[in-house]
């Protein structure tokens, strides 16, 4: 998904009424997101090695719908020049792309660095910062090397140290000209739709072996902050954080709100808690009720791992603004029992016990269920401000799906519109927290 940064932590708003036009001061600043499988295309150029991605696609075609994969996608290994140009003619301050993996590293592993791949992220950023635009680097965006899959991926704890290696690897590359760093986008991408069927490596594991994964994303995270913290932040002085999704949900009926609040630790305190908060680890409520759960299946222990008290410690605090990919919102309702649910994380959910579905007054999309509910992110930065405190926060994606490719493109309009305007409300109206330094932005996906 694509992205548009901004943010920060705001204000009140409930009744501020807005009587500006939809004008952004200068210090707030806009941005384009593209993800390296999904723009690059040359995936066999040079000495790349195999991504999950390359692979998925290449074994079953139908995995997406036209049958399309990202062999060529946009060209821009080739065309990354004209990526520049189009950022600088659209006005952007930043632009956030991500590193392919075994592009740099074609084993996986750093004994190994590729010539080519390191030239061409060079180029890119350095051709970026000519046109004064602002690089911000995704370390990893769902493309694991092949290789890596092989020996178990994101659910062999050893991806710990594979991750940080590489991160390693990046920063010491990049880090002189780089200051805005995402170590991984949505970890709950590549653990509950990877293992999910529904991403790369397309496997089914929904009990054990995405909550491995989940552990295992945020000590990578964590491992390859706190390195960069030691060995590059003196120097370079980036900031650094983990691009979460966060769809935002609303109960059905007062009965249901108990359910929805578990909700949202499922889909992002799972993968927020554990970081933003202030006791860190798993949050507490939710991991009871998965313990509980993996208790009555039989299971000896937890299928959500625990963490030991030195991991808490590791982990807690490794950010330095939130990073938030937000798209739609969703509408919680306890399933009775024996009422068969549909699929998480788009129509519900069999761990929770729940149906998810959209107001009817929501507009819709070209997908079914992604509909448009522009306050939901006011309501989401209320609540990360609430529940975490966090001071800072950088949309990193933000966007719809829409079928047809012309130029009249009005939903995305209205959409970006809407959820501007939802933003400002809550953060610029009330003319506080403006932060000191020119560090926010909002960051609209798919620059191609
Ligand atoms: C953010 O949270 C703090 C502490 O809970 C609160 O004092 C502050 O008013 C909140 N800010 C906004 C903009 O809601
Ligand atoms: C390929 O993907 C389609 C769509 O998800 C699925 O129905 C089919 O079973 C898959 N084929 C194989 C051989 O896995
Ligand atoms: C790379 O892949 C393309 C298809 O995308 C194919 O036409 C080409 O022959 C391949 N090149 C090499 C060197 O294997
Ligand atoms: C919903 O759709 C209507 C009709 O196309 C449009 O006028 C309106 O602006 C849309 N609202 C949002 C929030 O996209």
């Amino acid at each position: 998904m694509t992205f548009v940064s901004v943010i920060v932590f705001s204000a009140l708003v409930a009744g501020c009424v807005c009587s500006e036009q939809l004008r952004f001061p200068a210090w707030f600043k806009f941005g384009a997101a593209s993800a390296a499988y999904q723009v690059e295309g040359a995936w066999n150029v040079s000495d790349k090695g195999l991504s999950t991605w390359d692979k998925s696609l290449h074994d079953n075609s139908s995995l997406v719908r036209d049958k399309s994969n990202g062999d060529v996608a946009c060209d821009s290994y080739r065309l990354w020049r004209r990526d520049v140009q189009m950022c600088a003619e659209l006005g952007l301050d930043m632009y956030r792309f991500s590193i392919s993996w075994s592009r740099l590293l074609p084993t996986g592993f750093p004994n190994l660095i590729s010539e080519d791949g390191r030239n061409y992220y060079n180029n890119l950023i350095d051709g970026l910062l000519e046109k004064g635009i602002e690089p911000f680097v995704t370390i990893y965006h769902f493309d694991l090397p092949q290789d890596l899959q092989d020996l178990g991926g994101w659910a062999n704890p050893q991806i710990i140290t594979w991750f940080t290696d590489y991160a390693e690897v990046v920063f010491s590359l990049y880090a002189d000209r780089v200051k805005y760093w995402v170590t991984l986008n949505e970890p709950f991408g590549i653990c509950d739709l990877g293992y999910g069927g529904k991403s790369a490596p397309f496997l089914y594991s929904d009990k054990v072996g995405r909550y491995l994964c989940n552990k295992h994303v945020l000590m990578a995270h964590a491992k390859a902050y706190r390195l960069y913290e030691k060995q590059f932040k003196p120097q370079y002085n980036g900031k650094l954080s983990i691009s979460n999704i966060f769809f935002w949900f609303l109960p059905a009926t007062p009965d249901d709100q108990d359910v929805t609040d578990l909700t949202k630790e499922y889909f992002e305190g799972r993968f927020g808690h554990a970081i933003y908060s202030k006791k860190g680890g798993w949050p507490p409520k939710l991991e009871q009720f998965l313990a509980e759960n993996s208790k009555k299946e039989g299971y000896p222990h937890p299928r959500l791992p625990p963490f030991t008290s030195e991991e808490v410690e590791l982990v807690r605090g490794t950010y330095d603004f939130y990073a938030l990919n937000h798209y739609t919102s969703r509408v919680v309702r306890k399933a009775q029992p024996g009422e068969e649910v549909g699929e998480w994380p788009y129509t519900g959910s069999k761990e929770l016990g729940i149906h998810l579905d959209s107001d009817p007054s929501w507009n819709k999309t070209a997908v079914k269920w992604f509909t448009v509910y522009a306050e939901g992110l006011r309501s989401e930065l209320h609540y990360l401000n609430s529940t975490y405190g966090v001071k800072e926060i950088i949309i990193t994606e933000n966007g719809l799906p829409t079928s047809d490719d012309g130029l009249a493109d009005t939903d995305r309009i209205q959409y970006y519109k809407g959820y501007l305007e939802q933003y400002k409300v809550r953060s610029l109206c009330s003319k506080l927290h403006r932060p000191k330094q020119d560090t926010d932005a909002a960051r609209i996906r798919t620059l191609l």
